[in-house]
């Protein structure tokens, strides 16, 4: 059976290697350079489950050694720190590691295992979809090139085009714009705090993340319509420490910024994630905002699910990836909710009013009296669904 595999982010290249690991063809093509695809700064926690399975599947050897596991975190409310204890709540914690880094490790099983990887393909375009063998075209270079593929996966990301083989009347997505994004800065500097700080605040929701001991990942809210020439680095540091804990704000150490971006957030989930011998996972299919770093999760674990299928069914066909379908979007809507919800209890959303702040106030409230609220929401962050 030949596969093809659209994108060569972190759901295809972990597709990539369990489908070849289990003895089908299988092509993965990437739009973009390998060093492209290995450079970029995207998401930083895996939870429990990701964790777990990258060790099953052997993929978690780096995970293991500098990955930094947190037991918990930290959620601030206009100053007044409360942690969450993952740990005592769940009996699990969670893994800081860059998805810069997991994307290197899957590259390296890659090149030692012979997963065929081919980067710089332009010009995509899928043939019908409902019949078997789909046809691929692309160029490389200066060659035309044709596959013909059993099943394709479309793993190409929020701005893919395989999502785009679903007709419009078969396909329904379900979204959510909020009205504004994260700036965010990479510092080679040391975290302000051991553990990540989530900050609700009157100027705007705050994040303080990290990848090692010697570098941060922040975050502010900010307008859609910044203007990142706008917010030199002294800016960025006085506006974060306006937001954190006074404690915090107190240790922060500054330092120049590696790196600038604004991300802006939205929740998208197209349904279904399957039409013919099409299957969508990652963020071709739905895509969450950052705050409650479920994205790469989501994607890995759509991938496990594809795979089994893939692998479980004799002839895997429309009845055995609508399947995948089904049981992959009941996760995803959790997630969906999941991260929704956090970005709604944390963030100033600018039209709301006292109504809707008085609603977070008691969402907060409500986390520091209640161990029950307490754990489910920690259930939720390290990933395990009950
Ligand atoms: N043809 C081939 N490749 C494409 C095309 C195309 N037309 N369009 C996009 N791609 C590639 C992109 O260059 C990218 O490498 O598809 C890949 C998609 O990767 P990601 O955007 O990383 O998506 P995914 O693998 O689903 O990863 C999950 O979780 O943390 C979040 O958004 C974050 O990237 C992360 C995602
Ligand atoms: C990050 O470190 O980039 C990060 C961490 C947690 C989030 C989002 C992003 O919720």
């Amino acid at each position: 059976m030949q596969v093809a595999v659209v994108g060569g982010g972190p759901a295809g290249s972990l597709l990539g290697i369990l489908l070849h690991r289990a003895g089908l063809d299988v092509v993965v093509l990437e739009r973009r350079s390998v060093e492209h695809v290995r450079g970029r700064i995207r998401a930083g926690v895996l939870e429990h489950p990701s964790v777990t399975m990258l060790r099953e599947h052997r993929l978690a050897d780096r995970v293991d050694r500098e990955g930094m596991r947190h037991e918990g975190v930290v959620l601030s409310d206009r100053g007044d720190p409360l942690r969450v204890d993952f740990q005592g709540l769940t009996g699990h914690g969670v893994v800081v590691y860059g998805q810069t880094e997991l994307q290197k490790d899957l590259f390296a099983a890659i090149e030692a295992e012979g997963v065929e990887y081919l980067d710089e393909i332009e010009e995509l375009a899928l043939g019908d979809v409902t019949n078997r063998p789909v046809e691929l075209r692309y160029r490389r270079g200066s060659r035309e090139e044709t596959l013909l593929a059993d099943v394709v996966a479309g793993c190409d990301g929020a701005h893919g085009v395989t999502a785009d083989a679903v007709p419009r009347g078969v396909r329904r997505t379900y979204e959510r714009y909020y009205p504004f994004g994260w700036l965010g800065i990479m510092a080679e500097t040391a975290p302000v705090h051991p553990e990540l700080i989530y900050a609700r605040h009157e100027r705007g929701f705050a994040l303080c993340s990290m990848r090692h001991a010697r570098l941060s990942r922040y975050y502010l809210q900010a307008p859609l319509d910044t203007d990142l020439g706008a917010w030199p680095d002294d800016r960025f540091w006085d506006e974060l420490r306006r937001r954190i804990p006074p404690a915090a704000a107190e240790r922060l150490e500054t330092g120049p910024s590696i790196e600038k971006s604004l991300t802006p957030l939205r929740s998208a989930v197209g349904e279904p994630m399957a039409y013919g011998f099409l299957a969508l996972a990652g963020d071709a299919a739905h895509s969450v905002p950052p705050t409650g770093a479920k994205g790469l999760n989501l994607a890995l674990a759509d991938v496990v699910d594809l795979a089994e299928v893939l692998l479980e069914a004799k002839d895997p066909g429309p009845e055995a990836l609508q399947a995948y379908s089904d049981r992959a979007l009941r996760r995803v809507w959790r997630a969906v909710r999941f991260s929704w919800w956090m970005t709604t209890v944390l963030h100033r959303f600018p039209d709301d009013g006292p109504f809707a702040e008085r609603i977070q106030d008691a969402e907060l409230a409500l986390l520091r009296s209640s161990v029950a609220a307490r754990r489910a929401m920690a259930e939720q962050y390290v990933g395990i669904l009950p």
